[in-house]
């Protein structure tokens, strides 16, 4: 793709044109090893650009792995609450990031954002098969019986019948993996609704087969590794 040099730097530097003018201007910004003045020049994402001796890799779009604590909610703006962009939006002031795929207020874990609308439809399409995983806890014990709805498909209580679904029991008999082919609004609260079994708590662990990171704290977040994007990219086929 190729673009003025103004515009690489101010999308790869979180910076506006003009603090990219500023920089070309001193003379910190270099070329191919010469250095530019002007920000009219053409570059593409893959060219050799330099920032006080430091290498700038083009960002088209970003992608942030973050640990949504409870109580924030998973939009771009609210008039009550915070949302899963304003945490981020310091780092990110230029971009116009949305959550690829929502988590209730009351559910922790792996919320994914992006600015890029075409990566966020891949994930979040049935047919794409991405998968999420999730730990939860429950007010009840499952048995087989729920196991075998769960993988034969779920009816809702207004007859939506869902997708199959893996129900993983752990050695604590309230707490269970499910792993989800879609995403229906509440599904896993719907889904246990259904067998009369109530929800405590629901954290995402998992999009596709990449791991929330455990270092990660309530609230903190990062860019994913392009291994992680390909993790991902592998189980949608987009790309
Ligand atoms: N299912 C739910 O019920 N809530 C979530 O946040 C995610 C899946």
């Amino acid at each position: 793709m190729q673009m003025r040099l103004d515009k690489f730097l101010s999308d790869s530097m979180e910076i506006t044109r003009q603090e990219a003018k500023k920089l070309l201007s001193k003379g910190l910004v270099f070329v191919d090893g010469t250095v530019a003045k002007k920000g009219d020049i053409k570059v593409k994402d893959e060219t050799d650009v330099t920032v006080n001796g430091k290498k700038i890799e083009y960002k088209e779009f970003v992608y942030i792995m973050l640990n949504k604590p409870k109580g924030v909610v998973s939009a771009t703006e609210d008039a009550n609450d915070t949302t899963v962009t304003d945490l981020v939006r310091k780092d990110y002031p230029k971009r116009n990031l949305f959550p690829a795929g929502r988590l209730d207020k009351t559910s922790t874990g792996f919320v994914l954002l992006t600015d890029d609308g075409v990566f966020a439809h891949d994930i979040l399409a049935p047919k794409k098969h991405v998968s999420k995983e999730y730990i939860v806890t429950l007010d009840a014990p499952v048995d087989d019986e729920i196991i075998e709805h769960f993988n034969s498909g779920v009816t809702l209580a207004d007859g939506t019948l869902l997708k199959s679904a893996q129900l993983k029991p752990t050695e604590n008999p309230l707490v269970v993996k499910v792993v989800l082919k879609q995403g229906v609004y509440h599904q896993i609260k719907r889904m246990f609704g259904v067998f009369g079994i109530g929800v405590n708590e629901l954290h995402r662990t998992h999009i596709g087969t990449v791991e929330l990171d455990k270092t990660l704290a309530e609230g903190a977040y990062r860019e994913l590794t392009q291994q992680e994007m390909e993790k991902i990219y592998s189980q949608s086929g987009a790309n």
